[in-house]
């Protein structure tokens, strides 16, 4: 332990129960490592508002130089971050966004920039702008998240314009999990037919809807699966072995969020909002990524 650290970063993570949160963790965490200054205490809010605002509460009180924060949902951790910021701790966000612009900085990925590649690429892969055809199945993260209102609003601006897109399902949510996605794609394979495209606001959830078609015996059926986050041992290998068609990179904002800790507390000024960067993964491009994390 750095018992003699000139700095204590706070960081309230929503939850460990989803992999992409453990990749969070782990790029944090390693980015602390390097900084010699920093001591670094991250919190798990097990997936529950209550236990995320505790959590942020008790950092208050160990008075942190700095709060990160990834929150489960906006509004419910809101509150807290205010606390906070009155306390005079700054807060980073980071991921999902709170309902304040009182916070320091936020950072993570553009949502409806991913929704909006989403959607255009689901309008190509179904014939093409003015000719699009096909029945989706759309399955959105957790709605009280904003990451899943944009990435729904995105993908929207295309596929809404074509007339020959269904939209089979009515703002059914998975809430990020698996399991949930897999429920929803049971029964909506049961009430329809023709199933051509699913979106899933997240890998997990795409894959979860993967699984239900399987079991189903219509995983040929279905034609396309869009998913989100691309984890390399996630959503980019089921990319490589056929079961996802696409996936967009969504990078865990860990690194940056401690590097931008330590600008705020060697006294830089931060700009408001950092944009982390995005990219599609086919089966064009899955294999390299594999290779250069050594799962090839
Ligand atoms: C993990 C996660 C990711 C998703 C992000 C959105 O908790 O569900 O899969 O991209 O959160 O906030």
């Amino acid at each position: 332990a750095k018992a003699a650290a000139k700095w204590k970063v706070g960081f309230s993570q929503c939850t460990t129960l989803e992999p992409w949160r453990v990749q969070f963790n782990k790029d944090i965490q390693a980015e602390a490592k390097k900084q010699p200054d920093v001591e670094l205490v991250i919190t798990d809010g097990q997936d529950k508002t209550e236990k995320q605002v505790a959590d942020c509460e008790n950092l208050v009180v160990q008075q942190v130089n700095v709060l990160l924060i990834s929150p489960k949902e906006s509004a419910g951790l809101t509150g807290v971050v205010e606390k906070a910021i009155d306390a005079k701790i700054p807060v980073i966000v980071l991921d999902r966004n709170v309902d304040t612009k009182r916070i320091t900085q936020f950072i993570g990925g553009d949502n409806v920039a991913i929704g909006k590649a989403a959607g255009e690429y689901a309008v190509k892969l179904l014939g093409g702008p003015g000719k699009a055809a096909g029945n989706v199945v759309e399955i959105w993260g957790g709605m009280g998240t904003q990451p899943a209102h944009d990435r729904h609003d995105g993908f929207h601006a295309f596929t809404d314009k074509e007339p020959g897109i269904k939209n089979l399902l009515n703002n059914q949510s998975g809430d990020w999990k698996q399991d949930k996605a897999y429920n929803i794609m049971t029964t909506a394979l049961r009430n329809n037919e023709k199933i051509d495209l699913v979106y899933g606001h997240n890998d997990p959830m795409a894959y979860g809807a993967y699984l239900a078609a399987k079991d189903a015996g219509r995983d040929k059926d279905i034609k396309f699966i869009l998913g989100i986050d691309g984890l390399p041992d996630e959503g980019v290998t089921w990319v490589s072995k056929g079961q996802l068609t696409a996936t967009f990179l969504y990078a865990t904002p860990g690194a940056e969020g401690l590097r931008q800790a330590v600008k705020l507390l060697k006294g830089e000024k931060l700009e408001p909002v950092i944009t982390l960067p995005t990219m599609l993964i086919t089966k064009d491009n899955a294999s390299d990524i594999l290779k250069k994390n050594g799962l090839l």
